[in-house]
């Protein structure tokens, strides 16, 4: 069915994009994989942090309190909540010290998460202690927020460019369910130079433009006047990123647990995301006036608020998720986090142990 709908936009255009395509098989209403698959956890496709341990998002909470004493942003945004076990822990042990937000709201863009979220939230019994909204158009959002989005620029519609003598191509998707290249204009797309590509790039290198993780950016600075902004995703700096083993660009999949690197097969049927460019949020972000005050692992990050001072070490399990979140070789390094802020007073970092904002 997703093929059908999918084959009569490319008759109707005669080829889409491919973050057109990739709009639609991951968020297409009727058969998007966001609105079809059960898409967290084990029974799921992928497990993301706040699934590992609630001690992930009790350090976003410490972050949250810490900021509160600096400047009283009363609102919490969530963009891309999934299913809302972030908020559910965050809100926890925010309520547990009377610290509580006086809303928290959900940006979300899938209507079976938002269903997901409501009910989660609906089943803790939480709801009495704070205001939870929904929103899903920018101009509903309140003017000032403590904001979070865990996992969501990794799975924003990306376009695919390849660099070929010296010319660039854009890949669409043709009648055939193939990629076919042609000639795109890019140095005359406002964003391509945020991307900071390395000066000599590797003949037919492919590389991720993603226009509307510019829009996200964009349309938030918009309408949002005072903000601290926690970025969590996997990715690299550009001068980390483009490397030639990644001469293929980074687009990958992820069915059950087990990934590939073929977005054309089993469309709609497994998730679709690709490595984020820190540089180029950095880049959107400065140039919309946002003070980008940190970059760090997602290791450094928790280890910075005590994530190891609260667990119980005679509870293997809960130790073996905390090393989960933290070692180099499994979320803890290639996870990172990027923090920026707009319109209130700097946030004192020194909470930080270590930070790489020198590395965008
Ligand atoms: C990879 S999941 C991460 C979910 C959750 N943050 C977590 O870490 O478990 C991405 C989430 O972002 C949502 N999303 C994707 N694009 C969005 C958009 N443009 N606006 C709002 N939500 C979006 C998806 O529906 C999903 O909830």
């Amino acid at each position: 069915m997703l093929r059908k709908k999918l084959e009569l936009k490319i008759e109707e255009d005669k080829r889409i994009s491919f973050s057109d395509y990739m709009e639609m098989i991951l968020f297409d209403k009727e058969y998007g994989f966001y609105e079809r698959e059960q898409v967290f956890g084990k029974e799921g496709h992928y497990i993301t942090s706040p699934l590992v341990s609630e001690h992930f998002s009790q350090c976003i909470a410490k972050n949250f309190i810490e900021v509160y004493k600096q400047e009283k942003l009363e609102n919490i945004i969530e963009y891309g909540a999934g299913n809302a076990k972030l908020a559910l822990d965050l809100i926890q042990y925010l309520k547990n010290r009377q610290t509580l937000p006086t809303k928290y709201y959900f940006f979300e863009k899938s209507s079976r998460l938002i269903n997901e979220q409501k009910m989660a939230i609906k089943e803790l019994e939480l709801d009495d202690a704070i205001d939870f909204v929904w929103v899903n158009k920018y101009e509903d959002l309140p003017k000032e927020a403590f904001i979070i989005a865990n996992e969501l620029f990794d799975c924003i519609p990306t376009d695919l460019i390849m660099y070929k003598n010296y010319h660039y191509y854009k890949a669409y998707i043709d009648e055939t369910f193939k990629i076919s290249w042609h000639k795109y204009d890019f140095l005359s797309q406002t964003s391509s130079k945020y991307l900071s590509l390395p000066k000599k790039l590797e003949d037919k290198y492919i590389f991720e433009f993603s226009l509307g993780q510019y829009e996200i950016i964009k349309n938030i600075t918009r309408y949002i006047d005072k903000a601290y902004f926690v970025i969590f995703d996997y990715g690299y700096s550009a001068d980390e990123l483009y490397i030639k083993d990644r001469i293929s660009g980074t687009v990958t999949c992820i069915n059950n647990h087990i990934s590939d690197f073929d977005p054309l097969k089993h469309m709609g049927q497994k998730d679709v995301s690709s490595f984020v460019n820190f540089s180029y949020l950095r880049n959107i972000l400065e140039s919309k006036k946002w003070d980008v005050n940190a970059f760090m692992s997602q290791a450094n990050y928790l280890l910075s608020f005590d994530i190891l001072n609260n667990i119980n070490i005679d509870n293997l399990d809960e130790v073996g998720a905390i090393k989960k979140l933290i070692m180099p070789n499994q979320m803890g390094e290639i996870f990172k986090v990027l923090i920026s802020q707009k319109g209130i007073n700097k946030i004192s970092d020194k909470n930080f142990s270590k930070n790489d904002i020198i590395k965008l």
